[in-house]
């Protein structure tokens, strides 16, 4: 049994009053869950979250670190870091760092060799655009993604984290994909990753993202391989994320 995951990505959102009124709302409403619950501000609220967290069941984690250990790295945080200021997970591969910053699959990869050096959970995201599917492309871009990851870090490496199927076209749009499209490459990325090792595949986590709600998520964490959600807009939103954390559970 898998036990289900909700994470929210708080992108670059809140402030030190948003994320107080936030968390004592998700910390009440998800008590006695059965899901994992993350939350992952931006860096300079970390210490903030993490005391507002301490003694509840929500976890810490980040939203990108960088893909060297230390050093003369402007404005980069290094993973060493994170793991010092308390987090347990850290997300990589976001689409938004892959489109707007640059990161392609060699940078993913490094990074999560990096993150499980550092003793982070890596969540890692792959997802295709909309061309890309509408092409017939969506198996082999993130096919592509992940073999990237699974390549550098190897089942060991992958066990020790989380998948995130992100379908780009789905980020903020209000453009959900159904419960069967996101079931389709959730079984086809077990399958990819079975290819290296049966069991991993079988325990590892893999969560969907892209406009999860909570109306929608119950038919979602529904489906046989989607192992809960890595959740956007609605993680800033207490009834919404308590919501999609008790679908999840
Ligand atoms: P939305 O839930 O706002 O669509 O964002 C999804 C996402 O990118 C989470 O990482």
């Amino acid at each position: 049994m898998r036990q289900p995951l909700v994470a929210g990505n708080w992108k670059m959102n809140g402030s030190r009053d948003s994320a107080t009124g936030l968390l004592k709302g998700v910390a009440a409403g998800i008590g006695g869950l059965a899901t994992e619950v993350v939350v992952c501000p931006p860096f300079v609220y970390l210490e903030q979250v993490g005391r507002l967290i301490d003694g509840t069941a929500i976890q810490l984690g980040a939203q990108n670190m960088a893909r060297e250990e230390a050093g003369a790295f402007t404005g980069e945080v290094a993973g060493s870091m994170l793991q010092d200021m308390g987090c347990s997970y850290v997300i990589l591969g976001h689409s938004e760092r892959r489109s707007l910053y640059g990161e392609d699959d060699a940078v993913v990869a490094a990074k999560t060799v990096r993150a499980l050096a550092d003793g982070l959970l890596p969540i890692v995201c792959v997802g295709e655009l909309l061309e890309e599917r509408q092409a017939g492309k969506t198996e082999e871009v993130v096919g592509r993604q992940l073999n990237a990851v699974l390549d550098a870090v190897g089942a060991a490496g992958i066990a020790r984290g989380v998948i995130a199927y992100e379908p780009v076209w789905a980020i903020g749009t209000g453009m959900t994909a159904t419960p069967e499209q996101a079931q389709e490459v959730h079984a086809f990325i077990r399958a990819g990753v079975a290819k290296y090792d049966g069991a991993v595949a079988e325990g590892l986590r893999i969560l969907y993202g892209g406009s999860v709600k909570g109306d929608n998520a119950e038919g979602l964490f529904g489906q046989p391989d989607i192992d809960g959600g890595l959740i956007g807009g609605a993680s800033l939103k207490v009834d919404d994320f308590v919501a999609i954390c008790r679908a999840a559970g």
